[in-house]
């Protein structure tokens, strides 16, 4: 695995099993250290250019200003780029039920597109707070799964914990992955079928995990619905997202794709499918993980896009 571990810690006066300690080592740098060993992977911390004070108390005053400000926190030249890494574990202790505001800016800075993110955080009781709905809008196109919570206190006593969480991160990585390029299927659809492909669908990548294309085929303000042709990648798909006051018809021309309504089995599509779906319900769709997949999509209302399909509940779609 391709993977590197880039962690935010703060050693020093921290808030442990009820009292102020003095750590020499922060509690998610000896879990950063753990991940780092099992996997072989090198380790690059986050360090703020302005180091935060040894003092609980000032560094919880500091924080929370940056927090409340969103504010940009500069960090120090780091040794151990990220950009060419496919898989990233990232660690951060938990600060005001969130995401400390120095990780946030780090994440703001990337290109997650199509890239494996794990989190796994410490925290000393909160759990990870809302850092899960964080990380999804800060990191849009990171096959993102959800953060590893481990209470700072316990993180020497978590080897169990962590080995049971990284063999779930190498197993979805290995449902995902579709090794040699001769296995994706429908290559040919990736050029238009019947409609020409379109242009990359840049309007709309932030409801998509992966590359998708559309080409406009009737956008006449005369006519109340749209019609476009959209090509989906291997793997890519889009949001959960609801049709309100109105409708999709979806004909598929090209591959193999999904088709899910919330709390419905998802429908695998081939050519010739059709696919409606009614005023209010939630759903979505996209190419299967080894096929490009192209559908004719006829829309009327206002979309309403929502979260992503998460990386767990796609690679689980083939078993
Ligand atoms: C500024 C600050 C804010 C914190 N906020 C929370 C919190 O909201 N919830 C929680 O459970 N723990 C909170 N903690 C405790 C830390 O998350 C916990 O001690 C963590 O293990 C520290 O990791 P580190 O040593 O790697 O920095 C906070 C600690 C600090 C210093």
């Amino acid at each position: 695995m391709a993977a590197v571990v880039i962690y935010f810690s703060h050693a020093g006066e921290n808030f442990v099993s009820g009292a102020i300690k003095a750590l020499t080592i922060g509690n998610t740098a000896v879990l950063a250290e753990k991940i780092g060993q099992r996997l072989d992977a090198p380790l690059q911390e986050i360090q703020p250019l302005e180091p935060y004070a040894t003092d609980y108390e000032k560094t919880l005053a500091r924080s929370q200003q940056e927090l409340l400000s969103a504010q940009c926190v500069v960090w120090r030249p780091m040794t151990v780029g990220s950009v060419s890494a496919r898989s990233i574990f990232l660690g951060f202790p938990v600060w005001w039920g969130t995401l400390p505001q120095i990780v946030s800016t780090y994440l703001q800075s990337q290109d997650w597109q199509d890239r494996w993110l794990f989190p796994f955080c410490t925290h000393e009781g909160s759990g990870c707070g809302d850092s899960d709905q964080r990380l999804a809008q800060l990191c849009p196109g990171a096959k993102l799964l959800p953060t590893l919570a481990i209470r700072g206190g316990r993180v020497q006593r978590a080897d169990l914990a962590l080995a049971n969480w990284l063999a779930v991160c190498q197993q979805t990585i290995k449902k995902m992955e579709v090794s040699p390029m001769s296995e994706i299927k429908n290559e040919a659809v990736e050029n238009g079928v019947i409609f020409p492909r379109g242009a990359k669908n840049d309007a709309y990548a932030q409801y998509f995990i992966g590359q998708s294309y559309l080409a406009n085929l009737v956008a006449d303000p005369a006519v109340n619905v749209g019609v476009g042709n959209v090509t989906f990648s291997p793997g890519c798909r889009n949001n959960w997202h609801i049709h309100h006051q109105g409708y999709q018809i979806l004909l598929v021309t090209g591959g193999e794709g999904w088709y899910q309504e919330a709390g419905q089995p998802a429908r695998r599509l081939h050519p010739g499918d059709v696919v409606v779906t009614h005023d209010g319900v939630k759903h979505w769709h996209g190419a299967t993980k080894d096929s490009w997949f192209s559908h004719i999509a006829i829309t009327t209302g206002t979309p309403e896009w929502l979260e992503p399909v998460s990386v767990e509940q796609y690679a689980s779609l083939d078993d």
